[in-house]
């Protein structure tokens, strides 16, 4: 009876509608647990009734001692267990799909900052409270915090991640219906936390590539990267080919990399940030400390975003979505200018920051 009630349920407009392709599975979850609870709910209820009629106040009645009955209370411990460990297992399932991008995901990387969202595109496109993303695509946000604890919420994608300060936070998606949804901070942020909201725009891979084909104003973020690099005096150490006083960074993305104290970490995007941030944090094998400055408040994580893109495009064997590319298209010069032309279009809001 149960199971021909839920579509029903389900039908009903309690939750946003669905923009991507876990959000069924995690609706499922959710209505499973509030079965559960509404069945329990009832239970009680119907026994507090029950037995309060059956057992109410007569005259002369006499009290039968019961000593305890082993079989019941294993029943109502054992079944609530094994109901429980299937809500552990269900969720644990989907959190670890949560938590592991597929490879082919499109990057794009979000900075929140009292009171905004600052989207930035391996192709160098800049966008405040706007994201864009093809339908179909898996896309993988890379998030920063500038300042406070914020939170990214799609709720249409049934996604959300905090955005905590000091290190990065991912979460992905892949939409699967084009159309406008709205995203949020769900997490205090300040005084103007209601106005940290945007829009995600998901739109037909065609449409998106068009969208897409004009590019950064400064490059690509790789290229807005190198700019960084050499602005800040980064080559003098790191340089291309011969050993300097700093490791050599052509080729080490997401390669192991040897320690001082002997440890071996991956050179991923986390280990990336803070050796620029902090370089003396972990200090690669056969190298001195102090010798980088420390850039904590020289950078900001937009463009500690950049720096870390520009060492990416050294590693040859990074996909090229990840390599400042836009991910589904390689646009003629005059798609390119259409497209810049349209993004004046009022309404689209995204301000194209120059660099
Ligand atoms: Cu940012 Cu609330």
């Amino acid at each position: 009876m149960l199971g021909s009630l839920l579509p029903v349920i389900a039908a009903l407009p309690l939750l946003p509608e669905r923009g991507a392709s876990q959000a069924g599975d995690i609706d499922a979850l959710f209505w499973f647990i509030t079965a559960v609870c509404a069945l329990m709910t009832l239970l009680i209820f119907v026994g507090v009734i029950a037995f309060a009629y059956k057992y109410r106040r007569r005259q002369n009645a006499h009290a039968v001692q019961i000593e305890g009955s082993t079989k019941l209370e294993l029943t109502w411990s054992i079944l609530p267990f094994l109901v429980m460990l299937v809500m552990f297992a269900w969720g644990a399932d989907l959190y670890f799909k949560a938590q592991n991008p597929p490879k082919d995901a499109m990057e794009v990387f979000v900075t929140g900052k009292q009171w905004m969202w600052k989207i930035q595109y391996p192709d160098g496109t800049r966008e405040i409270n706007a994201l864009h993303v093809p339908v179909g695509q898996p896309v993988k946000l890379t998030m920063a915090s500038e300042d406070v604890i914020h939170s990214f919420s799609i709720p249409a994608f049934r996604v959300r991640h905090d955005v905590i300060p000091g290190h990065y936070d991912t979460l992905w998606f892949t939409a699967t219906k084009a159309g406008r949804y709205h995203l949020f901070c769900t997490e205090y942020c300040g005084n103007q936390h209601a106005g940290m909201i945007g829009w995600v725009d998901v739109m037909e891979p065609r449409e998106y590539a068009n969208w897409a084909s004009g590019g950064g104003a400064g490059g690509t973020l790789a290229e807005q990267g190198q700019q960084l690099f050499q602005q800040n005096g980064c080559s003098t150490c790191h340089q291309m080919e011969q050993q300097g006083r700093c490791p050599i960074l052509k080729g080490i993305y997401n390669k192991p990399v040897q320690l001082a104290d002997g440890r071996t970490v991956i050179a991923d995007d986390a280990y990336l940030r803070e050796s620029i941030l902090d370089p003396n944090a972990k200090i690669v094998n056969g190298f001195e400390p102090n010798i980088m400055p420390n850039f904590k408040g020289q950078l900001s994580e937009e463009n500690v975003i950049q720096l870390i893109a520009y060492v990416k495009s050294l590693s040859p064997s990074t996909p090229a979505s990840q390599q400042g590319q836009a991910p589904t298209t390689t646009p003629s010069a005059a798609s390119r200018a259409a497209s810049r032309a349209n993004s004046a279009k009022p309404g689209q809001s995204i301000p194209r920051v120059k660099q």
